[in-house]
């Protein structure tokens, strides 16, 4: 009989490594201590043996039954935690997959400056936090220059400023390179002014710069035309008319028709038939002389355009402020 015994005990054994989920162990108990399982149905004829004998194997029996119960349930708790982790309900519906895309002024920007690119100028970048002679002096705008008043400032309590145009970066390359330079850089300006449907405390530019031997209006004018008929589209009428800057003699500004009425003015552009984009002209030999650049050898021209303002024109949005307030409804549309 302990033979019999022992052969299920290695069986069961055997068995019990092979459980791999709650229904293979149902089944391994039916097999061993159901009604008319293996164990159940030997340990029911252990009262036919002789004394001795039901000692010994009745004891060897009784405690492997209580072994199985003890394994039985640890099996039991232990798989039914695992199958709570790898639980997978596929009747749920699927969720939503959010992708995410680029601001707006981003897309502009980025556009803007793969059109430089192409045109041969180099992208650069300068700081935010900038000092006076970048951001005005050496821009030929000295101190008391009525001309500040052109670009009110944020002024940090140490005497620096929150860069007020990006023309500080056209200071920055001409004293680190030499000609020929040419640079596009975009970036972030800071203006203390209140939020406006036009007015924004901060907003985007991008400068460009050429300094080279025999750079002159004509290049300026070639360039400007070619971007604008990439970035707007080829029926774009495009005007340039004088201006003042401190840092270019002469000076322009470029306006562009509205690509609502082409020009001739309707309620979209408020009847004015052309908005202003940008600002541009030879860079004044002040200028070059404060970066020790030889305005007898070299000349060159400079821009800088409103970013906010390009992406207006495009997409006909009236109201600056939308950049800024991150509606999902309105970013998504881009
Ligand atoms: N910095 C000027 C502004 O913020 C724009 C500008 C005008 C930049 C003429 C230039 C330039 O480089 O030549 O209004």
């Amino acid at each position: 009989m302990i033979e019999i015994l022992e052969k299920i005990i290695k069986e069961a054994e055997k068995d019990i490594s092979l459980i791999k989920n709650l229904n293979d162990l149902e089944n391994f108990r039916i097999k061993y201590l159901g009604r008319k399982g293996e164990l159940t149905t030997f340990l029911r004829k252990i009262k036919d043996l002789s004394i001795e004998e039901r000692k010994v194997v009745g004891k060897r029996a009784n405690e492997f039954k209580e072994y199985l119960e003890k394994v039985i349930e640890e099996k039991r708790i232990f798989l039914k935690e695992e199958e709570k982790v790898f639980f997978f309900d596929y009747t749920l519906p699927g969720r939503k997959f959010w992708l995410g895309h680029k601001h707006p002024i981003t897309q502009v920007m980025e556009e803007c400056v793969d059109i430089f690119v192409r045109m041969g100028f180099k992208e650069e970048q300068g700081p935010e936090i900038e000092d006076e002679w970048h951001n005005f002096t050496a821009l030929n705008i000295p101190p008391l220059h009525p001309a500040r008043d052109m670009f009110s400032t944020f002024y940090l309590p140490d005497g620096r400023l929150l860069r007020s145009h990006t023309s500080p970066v056209q200071i920055r390359v001409m004293e680190r390179e030499k000609p020929p330079i040419r640079i596009i850089a975009p970036g972030r300006v800071f203006r203390p002014d209140d939020f406006d449907a036009s007015h924004s405390p901060v907003f985007h530019q991008i400068e460009g710069l050429y300094v080279d031997t025999d750079v002159t209006f004509l290049d300026l004018k070639a360039t400007l035309e070619e971007f604008c008929r990439i970035f707007f589209g080829k029926e774009v009428i495009i005007k340039f008319v004088p201006s003042y800057f401190p840092f270019t003699e002469p000076s322009a500004e470029v306006l562009i028709c509205c690509l609502n009425c082409l020009g001739k003015g309707c309620e979209r552009c408020r009847n004015k038939g052309f908005l202003e984009i940008l600002g541009c002209g030879m860079v004044h030999p002040q200028v070059l002389k404060n970066v020790n650049i030889d305005p007898e050898v070299y000349s060159g021209f400079a821009f800088g355009l409103g970013v906010e303002r390009l992406a207006m024109i495009k997409f006909q949005i009236d109201d600056i402020r939308l950049f800024y307030q991150n509606d999902i409804r309105f970013l998504s549309q881009f």
